[in-house]
């Protein structure tokens, strides 16, 4: 592995999962969405451990809808008998076709498009992956005792916007969110997606978790992602300035990639019913705060002088529905799971830019 914080990452990640870890050993692993963001770091984990972990075998499937990564290709010729990638719609395609994946330990359902102005492109497939998608993996394992844990990637925007009483928001929290509107494909598909996951659990007993995540950004994330971690960090690269397309203020905390994975992967391990917020608590901070970050980190790595810009988007849809503010309650993570980020937000833009100089270099 060429990149040194990849590197650190995946042992990071590793190393939190501790003991927990051992139920993996004699399973094979299914990934849904393996080209995605979250998929670059869940595959290459599982993969680059695999004999460690005694993983025999990694079917990673994805569509590859806005691009079939060359990290993803790469890691498939460099572990042949382990990594199978297969271009692969969940909504559509027959899992039973590929041979091995229906005695698989363990399912990670990641495919759905998370940024907001993709999953605008492409409500209908956003939908479907949530629902369809779901269901058949759902309808595939139900009954089969060889399946010990099903991850389901929710998300935060499950809650919409919470009222102020709400905020920090915690699991029990039921949502603010409009069934109409610009985002509605991907909040209550994913709301459905819950629901559907509560109702195979009750009636078949399955071995479902969900994850609930919280802005995560760093390595992995696509530069035309047009998420905002990765719109400030492809702007520091140009050596353009920053724009923000709002008046700055909106809160978030946000949670560096491999304190999130790690979180996710201990759901998977959880191996029953439950729903848990994977995200950091602090600081929760307005997104202007954040191109500081950007600006500092920038300066650091890349001798980057940039300056903010405020700007109207182009699309007067662009903050319809988006959340004022975001920020987790994850006790109940802490406590269950034994979850515990540790990464800021200022280290973790530091992390995500020598990443990016890294594999420019290379
Ligand atoms: N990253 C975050 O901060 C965040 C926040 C909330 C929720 N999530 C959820 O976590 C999961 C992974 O997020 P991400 O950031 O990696 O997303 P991403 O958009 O980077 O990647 C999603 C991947 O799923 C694939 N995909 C979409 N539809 C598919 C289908 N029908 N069949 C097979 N593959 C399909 C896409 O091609 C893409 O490679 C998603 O379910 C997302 O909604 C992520």
């Amino acid at each position: 592995m060429r990149n040194s914080i990849v590197k650190e990452d995946l042992a990071r990640i590793h190393e939190g999962l501790g003991e927990k870890r051992a139920a993996l050993a004699g399973n094979s692993v299914v990934i849904t969405g393996c080209a995605g963001f979250l998929g670059f770091y869940i595959t290459q984990y599982f993969t680059r451990y695999a004999s460690e972990l005694g993983i025999p075998k990694v079917v990673a499937l994805d569509t590859f809808l806005l691009e079939k990564p060359e990290w993803l290709s790469r890691l498939g010729e460099e572990f042949p008998d382990i990594l199978e990638i297969r271009t692969f719609d969940i909504a559509k395609d027959d899992l039973t076709e590929i041979p091995g994946v229906a005695d698989a330990g363990y399912v990670v359902h990641g495919a759905s498009i998370a940024s907001p102005t993709f999953y605008r492109k492409y409500p209908v497939e956003t939908i479907d992956a949530n629902i369809w998608g779901l269901r058949h993996i759902l309808d595939l394992y139900r009954g089969r005792q060889s399946l010990k844990g099903l991850l389901f990637f929710s998300s935060s925007e499950i809650y919409g916007d919470p009222d102020k009483d709400s905020i920090p928001t915690g699991e029990e929290y039921r949502g603010n969110v409009s069934c109409h509107g610009p985002r509605a494909c991907y909040d209550e598909s994913k709301r459905f997606g819950e629901t559907m996951c509560w109702v195979y659990a009750q009636q078949y007993e399955m071995p479902v978790t969900i994850a609930r995540p919280f802005n995560n950004y760093g390595p992995g994330m696509r530069l035309g992602d047009k998420r905002l971690p990765a719109d400030f960090a492809k702007a520091v690269i140009d050596d353009r300035d920053l724009i923000i397309l709002s008046d700055g203020t909106p809160t978030r905390t946000f949670c560096y990639v491999s304190d999130a994975v790690t979180g996710y992967l201990l759901c998977l391990l959880h191996g029953r019913y439950d729903y848990f917020n994977i995200g950091i608590e602090k600081p929760e901070i307005m997104v202007r705060e954040l191109a500081e970050i950007y600006r500092a980190a920038g300066a650091e790595t890349f001798g980057y002088s940039g300056q903010v810009h405020y700007e109207q988007s182009e699309d007067p849809a662009y903050l319809a529905d988006n959340p004022n503010r975001r920020c987790p309650v994850i006790a109940k993570a802490r406590q269950e799971l034994g979850y515990a980020p540790s990464v800021l937000v200022e280290e973790g833009v530091r992390r995500y830019l020598q990443f990016l100089k890294e594999e420019m270099k290379s």
